[in-house]
């Protein structure tokens, strides 16, 4: 799709459609929306007195511009009340008014922004909202389809009108089509089924985005992680006759050696439980078990589109989890690279061994902060339902700025406690600790146990995605499938990154 920004007049551009905003019982039109109307014969005046569109957030109603302009429709998209109003909101609102249009086969839409001094966001918010939301809305997986692609419906061009032309309205344009082609990567990499996204193929498309985008790209193959030490990955790799790769990403934009902030990704690609294997029901959805490795490698891409002036590293253990003759089991004692050894209880906490040595490695990097993703536990979503992230980790500053952070991005967060006294039910008989206990608070003893693994005296924030990765039904923003949870959530926190106090 082609979006672009155009100074001018609703009358001179052309399109199937011009998207018009409206809130609900407003008794003044919007600025933007009575200039259309006075051009059009108060067609809009006439529909909303007549009570049939009352501007209900997403709330839809078109009409025909009968020769008035160029643009032969006019479609009028409710906002909702303007106490309840939000950038989430607008956002959304955007997002389903291309798809209302994508839907009936009109793919051109012109969106002027509006242009009026009682709107509470400014053109820049406002245009960025609508890139974003518009893009996000539209976004749809058909790379594998082979038939009846003329059934396929495509959206061409957006135009955003604007009566002022700005540099600075330029680059939050441009801001939201970063943003959403980080997201768009990473909904395509979960997306993608587990036989054609082997750690070794995605490994490979990390290395095709790190080139392009100007990234410090290493893989670390199986011999170098056995001479590092590795265990804990390779353990949990072992079961697979795919090699598992650990991928670092290096976003460096000065010559300096800063310390970064490193970002941490499960990447399971997939997850059959391994011995401990999972019921068959719905096994498929475990494709996506490498969620937190897709919002990394997606961060990385638009934070180096956006030439942010911070050192950012991503970390990511790529591994399939089966169950075979080299798989690891229930009972074995295995050495981490930390030093610590480690009893596997069940080996479908898989997620936490092959963090376990990404943390520790991390600490090579002297980060300011680490931050982890993972779709860790089942125990999360029960806890919290499946559109929110667990939030948990050790340094209060770091965790507050990223639950503004998923204000903002309105990919939704929050905290779990995290007390050391959760550390008793990780005690392990035989060796340092336990991968599982029980079913009690299964989001927090997971995260107890990643913490054992971070680096000492380094801020550490844990995101767990398990329940917010996926979505079921689908919403305006997140068509249904791969969410790309994390990735406008953790550029928000790089954003304007200073340093922890
Ligand atoms: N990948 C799963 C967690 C998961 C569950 C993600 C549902 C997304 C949706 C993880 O590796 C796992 O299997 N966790 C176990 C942990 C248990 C063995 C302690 C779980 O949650 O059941
Ligand atoms: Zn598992
Ligand atoms: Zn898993």
């Amino acid at each position: 799709m082609e979006i672009t920004l155009q100074k001018g007049d609703f009358t001179a551009v052309e399109a199937e459609a011009l998207v018009l905003f409206h809130f609900e019982q407003d008794d003044r039109l919007l600025e933007t929306t009575a200039a259309v109307n006075d051009a059009a014969g108060s067609i809009i005046g006439q529909v909303i007195e007549a009570g049939d569109f009352r501007g209900e957030h997403l709330e839809h109603f078109l009409l025909y511009s009968q020769g008035s302009m160029a643009t032969k429709r006019i479609l009028l998209m409710g906002l909702g009340k303007r106490e309840e109003f939000s950038v989430h909101a607008l956002r959304e609102a955007a997002a389903q008014s291309l798809r209302t249009l994508r839907d009936r086969r009109q793919p051109r839409a012109v969106l002027p922004i509006p242009f009026d001094s009682k709107f509470p966001l400014d053109l820049e918010d406002t245009a960025e909202a609508c890139v974003l939301g518009g893009m996000l809305g539209l976004y749809q997986f058909t790379e594998l389809r082979t038939r009846d692609l003329d059934n396929i419906k495509d959206f061409d061009s957006l135009i955003i009108l604007s009566q002022k032309d700005s540099k600075q309205l330029a680059a939050r344009v441009d801001r939201a089509k970063a943003m959403a082609s980080g997201i768009y990567l990473a909904r395509d990499l979960v997306t993608l089924p587990p036989n054609l996204a082997t750690p070794t193929i995605l490994a490979e498309r990390v290395g095709e985005m790190a080139e392009q985008a100007g990234v410090n790209f290493h893989l670390i193959e199986k011999e170098e992680a056995e001479k590092l030490g590795m265990g804990a990955f390779l353990a949990v790799a072992q079961g697979s006759d795919e090699p598992g790769l650990m991928v670092a990403l290096d976003y460096q934009p000065s010559k300096d050696d800063e310390p970064p902030v490193v970002l941490v990704g499960k990447g399971i690609t997939f997850d059959s439980g391994g011995i401990s294997i999972k019921p068959s029901k719905d096994m498929d959805r475990m494709k996506h078990d490498m969620a937190g490795a897709a919002a990394v490698i997606g961060a990385i891409q638009v934070v180096a589109a956006l030439r942010l002036p911070l050192r950012v590293v991503g970390l990511i253990p790529f591994t399939e989890n089966l169950p075979s003759g080299k798989a690891y089991k229930p009972g074995d004692v295995i050495h981490s690279l930390s030093g610590l050894n480690i009893e596997v209880i069940n080996t479908d906490a898989e997620g936490r061994m092959i963090l376990a040595d990404a943390l520790t490695y991390a600490g090579r990097y002297e980060p300011q902060a680490i931050v982890d993703l993972a779709t860790l536990t089942g125990a999360c979503i029960v806890a919290l339902g499946d559109d929110v992230a667990g939030l948990m980790g050790t340094d209060d500053e770091l965790l507050a700025r990223l639950q503004a952070a998923g204000e903002e991005s309105g990919e939704k967060v929050w905290p779990l406690p995290l007390w050391d006294s959760y550390f008793k039910l990780m005690k392990s008989d035989v060796a340092d600790l336990k991968n599982v206990d029980g079913r009690k608070a299964g989001a927090i003893t997971a995260a107890i146990f990643l913490k054992q693994f971070v680096p000492e005296g380094v801020p550490w924030a844990h995101l767990d995605i398990a329940g917010c990765a996926w979505e079921e039904k689908g919403k305006p923003l997140v068509p249904k499938g791969a969410t790309g949870m994390g990735v406008h959530l953790l550029v928000r926190l790089l954003q304007e990154w200073q340093p922890l106090s």
